[in-house]
């Protein structure tokens, strides 16, 4: 018998490079073929995830028949090509690319923050000559302050473009460009801008000289002298890889760890800056209670004593309801589940993590976690998306890039929003319409949805909607996202912390069922951890029945006699800070476990609070982090707890111990973690029936004719005490001073100026700011960011006056 030919699929081709055969696909290049199988072919200007320019010439290989050495990353392969990358033709190539380059380069290794993990210092050292045949002086050039991120040595640069393109093809925002040619050529930014995208540390890890460095972590350390761990950054749902690096203990960097999946290999600036916060001088060193109004520090021992004394008395005077319990939504999966169980032990149901909602109304008709529709990679192939109440790009940044991948590949992108927000890639069609519109505006666009599909729309819809008629733009998002299935609905964070977020929810998915796509619920941090943990005052770990409590406004808005607060700064981390300030201060104990001591300067945390448990950040502890996808993640301590810090794992399980409840004996953070059984998880059970939460959400009272609404939003440097604590972040371009923005036309219509000092007045407090004009906001309201010790008199979304002080 004849054995049939072996057949390789048409767009197979086989080349032989340096005597080996190796197998290729139709139309790659040659240096991805290398990259894959070997050997390393040197290059600078080739990078995988940017376009190829081949103006560095590092990688010239010899191609057999080819009359000149061609670069490896602009070649493509054909059937039976023969390469050889180190023969002698390649290599004097290779080695004259590497003396054009030296020729203006700097000799300063030993001076320069990248030596030791320099590409081209690497390079020299294998083609680069003994001695350099020029004598004439080299270039030099100016370095500019690109702001407090990035640090410039720009007579360092070999002008591969790697900053410009990774700002035009990847970020989306043009900061780097080339000026001048040849000799000429200097890498600057625009108009001597400083850099300030969400994303712009990544041109560091992008230069492959020491032209653009980390600006905090200059001359901190070199790249030998640091040991490596695995972790994840906490900041948003993302679950971004990290690698988080230390010096003898102390976290001086923070870099992206490759996962295709998620991050692939960038960082948002936040997660690469926020570590700073980790040497803060703020940090808590040891336990701390406040005695006769006196702070002092004191053992463990006696701290966790006199919290338990303090709660089991309050316990004992005004009952279990009277203890509430709120959590940072970057705790670890672990800390919310022992949280939960520490206080449903203490026969109370009152715990939360969702300090930025106002709106609770949907809870029982919310899923097991509010999760991405579909893994977050294939976002990039979506052919439509509608974001609701979403500013994806500073929310989550590598969400944002994804939403932009997709639309440079052609789809199109809507947004309904409160605040006409600047993407990085084009929108199709936009809403940008007061908060208070936002509802009926979803409804059109559920309304024009019906009828391009010819749905019966659900009873309790046309009840409540009978008048909505779909708008042209309405019309138009609705023919975008019922042309193709491979689109999604995305709710954001401005959404999530809506007065009326359920019925933005409810609607959200009402189109994405009508429209058959894919509905996507951005959390906040760990959330989707808490969820599974339990952390919810609804539900129990993995959506069980347990004691069911109060939510994290209504415990702020019916004061607790006691709290217990995991990694919360009240004023700041709550989207009604001036409630939380009154609730905290009425209570007759607060234990904080917190990283950092509370200074007088941000919050009145130190008058209120009873004691301060020193808790580990994310650095100093284990657990998991699950993000939106329901992907758990889990990480190990990168660097040992400073001082008599704690992991709070250990610190829950510990109370748990001293009030004397069962189920407190785990011997470790993988312990605590087995409980929780998320094997069990089923994330895709049956959404059941649509249904539109009826009445209005308590405490929202909508603005009268005379008044604005004040719009709360949480901008990206402020959302947790990480990163409010980060200096290089604070000072960035994208944190600025918090204001209270108005449109152009509704100043005029107060009198009011931009610059003006103003007062902000709602019921719950007045906030004196700097009146800053921005086009971006709606008529009839104001934007107060939350986060800033200047807003934490403030509400929530409300009613609010602003007047010329
Ligand atoms: Fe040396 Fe690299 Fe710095 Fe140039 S960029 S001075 S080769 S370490
Ligand atoms: Fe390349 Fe760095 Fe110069 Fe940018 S600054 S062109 S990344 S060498
Ligand atoms: Fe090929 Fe630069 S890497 S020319």
């Amino acid at each position: 018998m004849t054995q049939a030919p072996e057949t390789k699929p048409a767009d197979q081709v086989t080349i032989e490079v340096d005597g080996k055969p190796m197998p290729a696909r139709k139309g790659q290049m040659l240096i991805e073929v290398t990259d894959a199988f070997g050997p390393y072919v040197p290059r600078f200007c080739y990078h995988k995830k940017l376009s190829v320019v081949a103006n560095c010439r590092m990688c010239l290989v010899e191609v057999e028949k080819a009359p000149k050495p061609l670069p490896a990353c602009a070649t493509p392969v054909m059937d039976g090509m023969k390469v050889h990358t180190r023969s002698a033709k390649a290599r004097d190539a290779q080695k004259g690319t590497m003396e054009f380059l030296l020729i203006n380069h700097p000799l300063d290794c030993p001076i320069c923050d990248q030596g030791g993990e320099c590409p081209l210092q690497d390079l020299a050292l294998g083609y680069g000559k003994d001695i350099s045949r020029y004598t004439e002086g080299k270039r030099v050039v100016d370095d500019k302050d690109i702001g407090p991120l990035i640090a410039t040595e720009m007579t360092r640069c070999i002008h591969c473009t790697r900053c410009v393109r990774f700002g035009q093809e990847v970020a989306g925002v043009m900061e780097f460009g080339a000026i001048g040619r040849g000799e000429h050529m200097e890498i600057r930014t625009f108009l001597d801008r400083s850099i300030d995208s969400e994303l712009s540390g990544n041109v560091i890890d992008l230069c492959p000289v020491g032209a653009l460095t980390s600006k905090p972590f200059r001359f901190k350390a070199r790249a030998w002298e640091l040991s490596s761990r695995p972790s994840i950054s906490p900041h948003d749902c993302v679950g971004t890889n990290i690698t988080v690096q230390n010096l003898r203990g102390k976290v001086l960097r923070v870099l992206p760890r490759e996962n295709e999946d998620l991050n692939e290999c960038w960082l948002a600036d936040r997660d690469r800056y926020s570590y700073e916060a980790l040497n803060s001088a703020e940090r808590l060193r040891a336990p701390m209670i406040r005695v006769d109004g006196k702070w002092r520090e004191t053992d463990w021992e006696s701290a966790l004593e006199f919290t338990v004394r303090g709660i089991k008395k309050v316990i004992k005077s005004h009952g279990a309801e009277q203890l509430g319990a709120l959590a940072a939504p970057i705790s670890t999966l672990e800390e919310f589940y022992l949280l939960q169980k520490l206080v449903r032990g203490l026969g109370s149901g009152n715990v939360d993590h969702r300090l930025h909602q106002m709106d609770f109304r949907d809870d029982t008709q919310m899923p097991l976690f509010p999760a991405f529709g579909q893994p977050l990679a294939e976002l990039a192939h979506a052919r439509a998306m509608l974001l609701v109440g979403s500013n994806i790009r500073k929310d989550q940044p590598l969400i944002g890039l994804r939403v932009r991948q997709a639309a440079l590949r052609g789809a199109q992108i809507a947004a309904l929003n409160p605040i006409d927000y600047q993407f990085n890639f084009p929108l199709a069609a936009k809403l940008i319409i007061h908060p208070l519109e936002m509802v009926p505006a979803l409804a059109a666009i559920a309304q024009a949805l019906g009828r391009i599909k010819k749905s019966d729309l659900p009873a309790a819809f046309s009840q409540r909607f009978r008048s909505a008629a779909p708008t042209p733009e309405a019309q138009a998002i609705a023919q975008m996202l019922a042309v193709d299935a491979h689109s999604a609905v995305l709710v954001g964070n401005a959404a999530a912390c809506h007065p009326q977020a359920a019925e933005l929810r409810a609607l959200a998915r009402l189109i994405a069922e009508l429209a058959r796509v894919r509905l996507w619920q951005l959390p906040e941090a760990n959330s989707a951890g808490a969820w599974l943990a339990g952390c919810v005052p609804h539900r129990g770990p993995l959506g069980q029945p347990a004691t069911a409590g109060k939510n994290a406004l209504a415990m702020l808005r019916e004061p607790r006699k006691a709290y217990v607060l995991l990694g919360v700064e009240p004023e700041l981390d709550c989207l009604s800070p001036s409630g939380a300030r009154s609730a905290m201060e009425a209570a007759e104990f607060v234990v904080m476990l917190t990283s950092f001591r509370p200074s007088p300067y941000r919050t009145r945390a130190p008058e209120y609070v009873n004691v301060l448990l020193p808790l580990a950040p994310f650095t100093e502890t284990g657990g998991g982090f699950v993000n939106g996808e329901g992907r758990v993640q889990t990480f190990g301590e990168a660097v040992r707890p400073l001082a008599e810090t704690r992991p709070g794992w250990k610190i829950l399980r510990m109370l748990g111990h001293m009030f004397g409840l069962s189920g407190f004996e785990q011997a470790s953070v993988e312990e605590v973690r087995t409980e929780i059984k998320l094997e069990d998880m089923q994330p895709s059970a049956d959404p059941g029936a649509w249904q539109l939460v009826a009445g209005a959400t308590p405490g929202f009272r909508v603005p009268q004719q005379s008044e604005l609404l004040r719009i709360a939003e949480v901008p990206m440097y402020a959302v947790d005490s990480l990163v409010r604590r980060a200096p290089a972040l604070q000072a960035a371009a994208d944190n600025p001073k918090p204001a209270a923005q108005l449109n152009a036309e509704q100043a005029r219509k107060l009198g009011l100026h931009d610059g003006d000092r103003v007062c902000v007045r709602m019921v719950e407090g007045d906030a004196e700011l700097a009146l800053l004009i921005d086009d971006r906001v709606p008529g009839s309201c104001v934007l107060v960011p939350v986060g800033y010790p200047e807003t934490a008199s403030l509400g929530a979304y409300g009613p609010a006056n602003v007047t010329k002080l």
